[in-house]
């Protein structure tokens, strides 16, 4: 087992994901993740249509104030774009021409789950087509917990694309609905979260990207 997908260190590690198969957090490509972002990807991974279903639900979220950006890019969607917005992500370049960004953070959450920021210092926390690349995701989900207001609202979305190789095993072998029960498995085993809820946030027929969006508040 690589570095980046050990649980040993972590003695509570094995109820917490009990339930879960075997393999399921495993990936076909298991080295450190700052190999496949070294280089700076200056692209949307959905399309213009799921990006604007993504700022709209910020948006229908209200979501402002002092707001984290988890697994960030060069982009965050915001229509309306939050006073204060950290962003956190594996590719320094990508992460220093976020326009949206007040400041950025270079941090691998699969070698280091937790967080460098304070207790309760986030209004919200948002993540984009990303969660479905971290191996320790309930360790992630109780950081995001520690670190985000009582109140505050972490919303993940996700569409039905992704780098297969870094993507875990679990997610790459089900289907949309699939993705939405896994998100929802890592609100209830973590938090507590309140007001969970889960939608398709783009039209159920044509063409294009779907965005989904599963999101909660932290009690
Ligand atoms: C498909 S991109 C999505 C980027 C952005 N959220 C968006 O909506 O365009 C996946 C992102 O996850 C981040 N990421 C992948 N593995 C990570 C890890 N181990 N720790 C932190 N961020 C990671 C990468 O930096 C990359 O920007």
């Amino acid at each position: 087992m690589s570095k980046a997908n050990s649980r040993e260190e972590d003695p509570y590690s094995h109820e917490r994901y009990a339930g879960f198969p075997d393999g399921f957090f495993d990936r076909s490509d298991s080295s450190v993740d700052d190999n496949f972002y070294a280089q700076p990807r200056m692209v949307t991974h959905i399309d213009d249509r799921a990006v604007r279903a993504v700022g709209d639900l910020y948006s229908e979220l209200n979501i402002g104030g002092r707001v984290l950006d988890l697994m960030s890019s060069w982009v965050s969607h915001f229509v309306d774009v939050p006073e204060d917005l950290v962003v956190l992500g594996m590719n320094s370049e990508e992460l220093a021409r976020n326009l949206q960004a007040s400041s950025w953070c270079q941090h691998d959450l699969n070698l280091n789950h937790r967080l460098p920021f304070e207790d309760d210092s986030f209004d919200a926390v948002v993540c984009c087509v990303s969660i479905d690349y971290l191996v320790r995701p309930l360790e992630v989900f109780a950081e995001v917990h520690r670190v985000i207001r009582r109140g505050g609202v972490f919303v993940n979305s996700f569409s039905n694309r992704c780098f297969p190789t870094k993507a875990i095993h679990g997610w790459s072998q089900t289907d949309d609905e699939g993705h939405v029960s896994i998100v929802a498995e890592y609100y209830r085993r973590t938090g507590p979260w309140a007001d969970l809820d889960a939608q398709l946030r783009t039209p159920l027929h044509g063409a294009g990207d779907p965005l989904y969006a599963v999101w909660g508040s932290a009690v």
